[in-house]
């Protein structure tokens, strides 16, 4: 279909759309997506607005995207403590990537609403039994029962709720003193020590709450409005049913707004220019990013420039490359050079951990710190060599101690994994590996400005 063919909210129907579930019950999905018709949108237009806007600046080089989360989100961790964990870690590493490169930093989570899952194969084999697999909580349920892994239209509004309850919580958080968070004084630094940059380390969390306290004195009692954070939400924008359920237009606006989340990405998986999720997402008025892969090629990358972003609106369109470590360098720069062609601004962001991921001997998924770290060291490289702009960064990272990436600090090992492996898809970084790679990219990417 070409640019020009006419967009509605379900237009993307006429096209192939992989990865969507397949459901036994039609009449239960009709009902599931006509109530999240009825329910109100998670987000407003004017806040995706706001994104846009920042990101348009980071675009330009004058802010920095840090977007991170759970792989996938699940309903069971709709908790108090697993929330303020990743709002933690992202400001605090935020509050570095500002140290690092004086630029304003935009904050975006993946949370409220990261709950449906590409998966290479439909169908697995659990103890000889063959089995649908596991999409995320927004289809069905990670346990190895052929109940559980039935697809399940209640599951839509369940999760909708959730990232309701998630976001209303941090709305809540960041109206609050939560901003108190900044202060080093309450950072877990122990793993420091068992860094051999643990002085540099140590100097730069010194001086940045030196630098806090100042602003705070000068600031006086503008203070509080000061420390007043934005948080913006994103998922991947898989299940086009329940992100077009949500799709609205708002009075006084051009356009249609995808409201189940302020910045949704298209994955991978599903980034065929012919495909039904780019006819989605090309015609909502989001913010939106597409991960770039080893399959895309520089004229495909051409043809989704050409679709999501045929105005050049600041802010509009971000492009998540995700290689490895080893394949960037051959990788990136035709993909940098057909996008400087098509002569349209976008946002580069670095995602580097999806092209990093192994399998232990044991058969766990995992990623190695130095990986990831080279990755993005490669990238910001590759980009000043090109006479282009990274202006970003995607991990996929938790607020916990949990065991699933090797590396960092502590030299997590392989054995370390099976102490306290807990994601159902995607290894992520812990509280203190996030840290210490917001301190590695500060250092990294202050000296390319
Ligand atoms: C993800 O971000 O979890 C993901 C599946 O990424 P990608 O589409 O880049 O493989
Ligand atoms: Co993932």
């Amino acid at each position: 279909m070409s640019s020009s063919a006419p967009w509605a909210p379900d237009s993307w129907r006429r096209l192939p759309a992989c990865q969507q579930p397949a459901y036994d019950d039609a009449e239960a999905l009709a009902a599931a997506v006509a109530e999240l018709e009825r329910l109100p949108p998670l987000v407003t237009s004017w806040e995706v607005e706001a994104l846009k806007g920042q990101l348009a600046e980071a675009a330009a080089g004058r802010a920095f995207l840090l977007q991170g989360g759970d792989c996938a989100e699940s309903l069971d961790d709709c908790t108090s403590p697993a929330i303020t964990a990743k709002l933690k870690i992202l400001l605090q590493m935020s509050l570095v990537l500002v140290f690092g490169t004086r630029l304003r930093v935009v904050r975006v989570g993946r949370f409220a609403g990261q709950y449906a899952k590409p998966r290479t194969r439909d169908f697995e084999e659990v103890d000889g039994v063959r089995l649908p697999v596991y999409r995320g909580d927004l289809i069905n349920r990670a346990g190895a029962s052929a109940g559980e892994r039935a697809a399940d239209p209640r599951l839509l509004l369940r999760a909708y709720e959730r990232a309701a309850l998630t976001l209303n919580f941090i709305r809540a958080l960041v109206a609050g003193g939560f901003a108190d968070l900044h202060h080093p004084e309450y950072w877990d630094l122990d793993w420091v020590e068992h860094s051999p940059l643990a002085s540099e380390y140590r100097r730069m969390v010194a001086s940045l709450g030196e630098s806090l306290r100042f602003m705070e004195t000068l600031a006086g009692r503008a203070v509080a409005e000061m420390n007043r954070v934005d948080f913006f939400t994103s998922h991947e924008g898989l299940h086009l049913l329940y992100e077009q359920a949500q799709t609205r237009r708002v009075p006084h606006r051009q356009g249609w707004y995808d409201l189940t989340t302020h910045f949704p990405w298209i994955g991978m998986r599903t980034s065929d220019p012919d495909g039904a999720h780019v006819e989605f997402f090309r015609g909502v008025a989001n913010p939106v990013a597409v991960k770039v892969g080893p399959a895309t090629t520089p004229e495909r990358l051409r043809r989704l420039i050409d679709l999501l972003h045929p105005d050049d609106e600041p802010g509009r369109l971000t492009l998540v490359h995700r290689f490895g470590a080893e394949q960037i360098e051959a990788a990136l720069p035709p993909l940098l050079e057909a996008a400087r062609r098509s002569g349209r601004t976008v946002l580069w962001c670095c995602d580097p951990m999806h092209g990093n991921t192994r399998t232990t001997p044991s058969g766990r998924k995992t990623r190695r710190f130095d990986d990831i770290l080279t990755e993005l060291e490669r990238a910001f490289e590759i980009h000043e060599r090109h006479g282009s702009l990274l202006g970003g960064v995607h991990f996929e990272l938790t607020g916990e101690n949990v065991t699933e990436c090797t590396g960092g600090a502590r030299g997590l090992s392989a054995a370390d994994l099976e102490r306290d492996y807990r994601s159902t898809v995607d290894p992520r970084l812990n509280y203190e590996q996030a840290l210490e790679m917001a301190m590695r990219v500060a250092r990294r990417a202050g000296r390319s400005r």
